[in-house]
């Protein structure tokens, strides 16, 4: 079935909603950051305009069979040449902030300081200008998943020279536009990139075939990238430009599957510990964890190898990574629930963690197969953030919901699964005291998703891709997001 289907059911139903949990009423604190959010290959479209070098996206989604459809992101939604229509859609929106990538080839071409792309930069000047006349406020990512294909074919991740490389980008991009933007991401969900790019396969770029290493390598190297960028910033930046940088860690909440047997208990523990934990460990509280630490080498030693597969830190690097933050930039989606799997002696991510997840069978769906509604999830993962990394500030970088399908303007599912999870975000603010200052959803409109395609839409705004003309069109939860905005929550 159809998430439609299901939400149709309830809607015309009445009976009680899956989630009875109740509503609760109250605001957010005044300057609350209420953004939306995209990234650059999945809207911009100008893969080749006015000297644009080729992304390893480019690469991947021009390999058939790589992306759903074969679809790619040539044009995506083509907002390289809609720069008006973007902002209009967010003024409709009445957001105070858009979360949006720079793609690293379209500003530098070989992904170095040798040759630099003015085209590509103004466009991203235009598109500041334009939010900062219209009061909207730059979120900007520095890598939202584009790796220039010129520094791919050198080992991209995999080689640790992207570290410098990583910062002499930054450096150019906040020497160009660090006046204007005061809100910086490093890296968007380095989780994914590790273990999804090179781990999985699935997203570029695409290798799979030493899942019980390379992601750990690449994890190793976006995480020294990541500190380069933060003490770049810190060091010669901060002073005069008076901006905040982070970087944005993405992770499900882990439920044991049965709450009453210790080994799904300890299960769920370990997802968490090798999800939200193998980038906020070492940024929040220092290190890897030991639970990432011990298994790995354990199994590592058992399988007959000389070391751990997972990379040490020295422990000058251990103190350089931590506290590379100004605020947890965090996107979050769904809930598992967990239990104890044996692997053997498999030398892979899922092994090492030595769990299977499923989702409740009663949680709603959506059009994303790892994407089930569960906002409880939500409440309960901001509480872990408070208690395991120190209470730090919280961003909610991004938090959003699919369907596929024939398109329905009147998104039900997305304006429940929105009310609910903001609500959920609320209650961990005023009930729990977890320190939220932002909320952004994903996504401002319909876009490339990924390896599933346009298939997929997590959109705000419709895209309507059989008109030439790519009009942005609003879903009615539009409607309802914007009232949230307007009331700073959920008045009585
Ligand atoms: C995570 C990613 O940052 C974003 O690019 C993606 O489209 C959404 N989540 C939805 O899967």
């Amino acid at each position: 079935y159809s998430a439609h289907f299901y939400y149709q059911i309830i809607k015309d139903s009445g009976f009680p909603k899956p989630d009875d949990e109740k509503i609760v009423y109250g605001h957010f604190p005044k300057d609350f950051i209420w953004s939306t959010a995209t990234a650059s290959y999945q809207i911009e479209g100008g893969w080749r305009a006015d000297g644009k070098g080729l992304s390893i996206w480019d690469k991947f989604a021009h390999t058939p069979l790589r992306v759903f459809n074969d679809d790619n992101g040539d044009i995506a939604c083509d907002s390289y040449n809609k720069v008006d229509e973007d902002i209009a859609i967010l003024k409709q929106l009445k957001v105070t902030h858009y979360r949006f990538s720079i793609s690293w080839p379209r500003v530098l071409p070989d992904g170095t300081l040798k040759h630099i792309n003015e085209a590509g930069l103004n466009y991203y000047h235009r598109l500041v200008d334009a939010l900062l006349a219209a009061n909207i406020q730059p979120h900007v990512t520095l890598y939202h998943w584009d790796l220039p294909q010129a520094l791919q074919d050198i080992g991209g991740w995999e080689n640790e020279t992207i570290i410098l490389k990583f910062r002499d980008y930054a450096d150019f991009i906040f020497s160009h536009l660090g006046d204007k933007v005061k809100l910086w991401i490093t890296i968007n969900e380095p989780y994914n990139i590790a273990n999804i790019g090179h781990g999985y396969g699935a997203a570029a770029p695409g290798i799979s075939f030493r899942p019980g290493t390379l992601p750990y390598i690449v994890g190793h190297n976006l995480l020294k990238a990541h500190a380069e960028a933060w003490h770049l910033y810190n060091d010669k930046y901060r002073a005069k430009q008076k901006g905040i940088i982070s970087i944005t860690i993405n992770s499900d909440w882990s439920e044991p599957r049965n709450p009453y047997k210790q080994g799904d208990i300890d299960a769920a523990r370990r997802v968490v510990q090798f999800y939200i934990g193998w980038f906020a460990h070492p940024i929040f509280n220092g290190d890897y964890s030991d639970t990432m630490k011990t298994i790995i080498r354990e199994r590592s030693l058992a399988a007959g190898l000389p070391k751990s597969r997972l990379p040490e830190f020295s422990p000058e690097e251990v103190k350089w990574i931590k506290g590379t933050y100004d605020y947890f930039g965090f996107n979050h989606y769904t809930t598992v629930l967990a239990f104890p799997m044996e692997y053997g002696n498999l030398q892979h991510y899922d092994a090492d963690r030595g769990a299977g997840t499923i989702a409740d069978r009663t949680w709603l769906d959506s059009g994303s197969s790892w994407l089930k509604v569960s906002p409880f999830g939500f409440r309960k993962i901001l509480n872990f953030i408070k208690e395991e990394y120190g209470n730090p500030p919280i961003i909610i970088t991004e938090n959003g919901i699919s369907e596929r399908g024939p398109i329905d303007l009147n998104d039900i599912h997305r304006s429940y699964y929105y009310e609910k999870y903001i609500n959920q975000v609320l209650k961990a603010y005023m009930l729990d005291n977890v320190d939220i200052r932002g909320y952004t959803a994903w996504s401002l409109m319909d876009n490339l998703e990924w390896a599933t395609g346009f298939s997929e839409r997590f959109g705000l705004f419709y895209v309507n891709r059989s008109d030439p003309k790519l009009p942005r069109v609003a879903k009615s939860s539009v409607t309802l997001y914007s009232t949230i905005i307007k009331c700073n929550g959920f008045p009585d």
